[in-house]
């Protein structure tokens, strides 16, 4: 994949979705550090340099968007592993955790906005940025793991190997979809756990996460099981 690199922009999202609209497809946005880093659910992402922010464009009529939201922390796990000898995991739906102290805090996150017949997917790492005071108690950097500097290029260009290795496969249907779905629930740190769920018309249900599958969460409720789709906004706790 083509790779734009910006010294700075607001957001990689943003500036994706400008030459998407104009039929660009298949690139990535990378930027040192984003003025105004979007997060999921309105919120801010910070990103100040040292941190590694990007996005990507994909055709959504040749790939599944639902499926690439699983491959997507799939991914960003599997180039981690060889940085961290810590546990890592995913949140649902695709927070990046690491487990220190026996406490798991943030190393990345991903923000997917559908549009049209596209999709962007923007992906941030804490990999050398400092953590502000602010979220210290639930984000972590990979400096601050492993006591290094690390090369946020290098982390790129080994997570779009991996990434588009899957696509690959996807398209020649050498690998199925399920076979993402499990190796995305191997690495769910959600399942099975009591969660308190915060719906977009801001009704909470709380119940424990029995599985997770393409379209969301299975939730067994003191009402019974009850299927939380993931189209509406979720935020677990
Ligand atoms: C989240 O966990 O809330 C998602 C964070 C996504 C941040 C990335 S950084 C690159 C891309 N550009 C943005 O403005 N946001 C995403």
């Amino acid at each position: 994949m083509e790779i734009i690199h910006l010294s700075e922009i607001n957001s990689t999202n943003d500036y994706a979705k400008e030459l998407a609209k104009e039929g660009k497809r298949n690139f990535v946005v990378l930027s040192d550090k984003q003025n105004n880093g979007k997060g999921r659910w309105g919120r801010v992402w910070y990103s100040d340099e040292g941190g590694l922010y990007f996005s990507m464009v994909l055709d959504s009529k040749i790939y599944n968007p639902k499926v690439i939201n699983l491959l997507v922390p799939i991914c960003i796990i599997e180039v981690l592993k060889n940085y961290v000898d810590k546990e890592l995991g995913i949140k649902f739906p695709n927070d990046i955790m690491v487990k220190v102290n026996n406490n798991y805090k943030k190393l990345g996150g991903i923000l997917t906005e559908l549009i049209d017949d596209y999709m962007v997917i923007g992906i941030g790492i804490n990999v050398n940025n400092k953590i502000r005071d602010e979220i210290r108690e639930i984000a972590i950097s990979l400096k601050e793991i492993t006591g290094k500097e690390i090369d946020k290029v290098e982390i790129l260009s080994n997570f779009l190997k991996i990434f588009e290795n899957y696509l690959e496969k996807l398209k020649n249907k050498e690998i199925d979809d399920y076979e993402i779905l499990k190796k995305y629930k191997k690495y769910s740190i959600t399942i099975g756990k009591q969660v308190k769920i915060l719906l977009s018309n801001n009704e909470v249900v709380t119940g424990k996460v029995y599985d997770i599958d393409f379209d969301g969460v299975v939730l067994g409720t003191e009402e019974g099981i009850e299927k939380i789709p993931s189209g509406i906004c979720i935020h677990v706790r």
